[in-house]
């Protein structure tokens, strides 16, 4: 049965690699079996990553990339694909917030986020898509968000991305069949960087607490049955779906 999820002899590019949850999906691929190429900004983060793999005797490679300059998105999966002869699955993890109320924003900070979040995984899954199409294998994982679901005040880019994300993750599907898949997860509030704001607020706590059945903040290896169901051949039957792991929170109004 082991086998049905097993990512042995797959080549995964991961985005957003090196901390939070993209480090802990780093560390559940390589323990699965796969190469992670595990993408980022900060190489010196990255390497953290690829080390605690090493240790383990994983196998990782450290690909320097912002999300956001499609030039050096699409140059880099070209040389990914010369090094590594494949590339089997794309985790389009990495993302960013933007906390301020819609009449305060900036337009370029709700751009910044929109470009983040939704069209460096439209860029990567385009690249990547291609030549996924090309070789009749692959699997798209993208990290979309509860936010995907509900609105929240204060954060409008990232809610507008990653309902975007949803509508990107069904034209994928769409399109890349029948060989490729497509999917989202989207995770509720695990402890992250990304949320070191909420974390230190006692109100969201509360509210946390009354609106998860978990009745807890998630763990980022919450995540990881669901990332290998979708990213290995135990999934090849799903696509086009988002899977809302978020300890109950948004099928519970109170
Ligand atoms: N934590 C949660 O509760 C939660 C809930 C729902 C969804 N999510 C989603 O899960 C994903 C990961 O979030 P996280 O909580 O792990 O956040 P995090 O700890 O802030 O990590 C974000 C990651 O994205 C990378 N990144 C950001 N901008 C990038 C860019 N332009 N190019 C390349 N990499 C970039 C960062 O690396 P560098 O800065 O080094 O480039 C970092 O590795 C995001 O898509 C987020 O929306 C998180």
């Amino acid at each position: 049965m082991a086998d049905l999820f097993s990512m042995k002899n797959r080549v995964v590019l991961l985005t957003g690699a090196s901390r939070g949850l993209g480090r802990d999906m780093a560390l559940c691929l390589a323990e699965a079996g796969a190469t992670v190429l595990c993408a980022g900004r900060v190489v010196k983060d990255l390497e953290a990553t690829a080390k605690a793999i090493a240790r383990k005797k994983g196998k990782a490679h450290v690909v320097p990339l912002d999300i956001t300059d499609d030039v050096a998105a699409s140059a880099t999966v070209a040389a990914l694909i010369r090094k590594h002869r494949r590339i089997d699955v794309l985790v389009n993890n990495a993302g960013v917030i933007h906390r301020e109320n819609i009449v305060d924003t900036a337009t370029q900070d709700f751009r910044k986020v929109i470009e983040t979040d939704l069209i460096g995984q439209f860029v990567l899954s385009r690249e990547v898509g291609r030549h996924m199409l090309a070789r009749q294998y692959g699997r798209i994982v993208n990290i979309s968000s509860v936010l995907a679901v509900l609105g929240r005040a204060s954060v409008a880019g990232y809610v507008s991305a990653k309902h975007g994300l949803t509508g990107l993750t069904k034209n994928l599907a769409t399109e890349f069949g029948p060989y490729v898949t497509a999917n989202a997860i989207a995770p509720g509030y695990i402890r992250t960087e990304l949320n070191v704001p909420l974390q230190k607020n006692k109100d969201f706590n509360a509210l946390l607490e009354q609106r998860t059945a978990a009745q807890r903040w998630g763990k980022p290896d919450d995540l990881r049955g669901a990332l290998l169901l979708l990213a290995s051949d135990a999934g090849a039957y799903i696509t086009g779906h988002t899977l809302v792991i978020d300890g109950g929170m948004s099928t519970i109004l109170a």
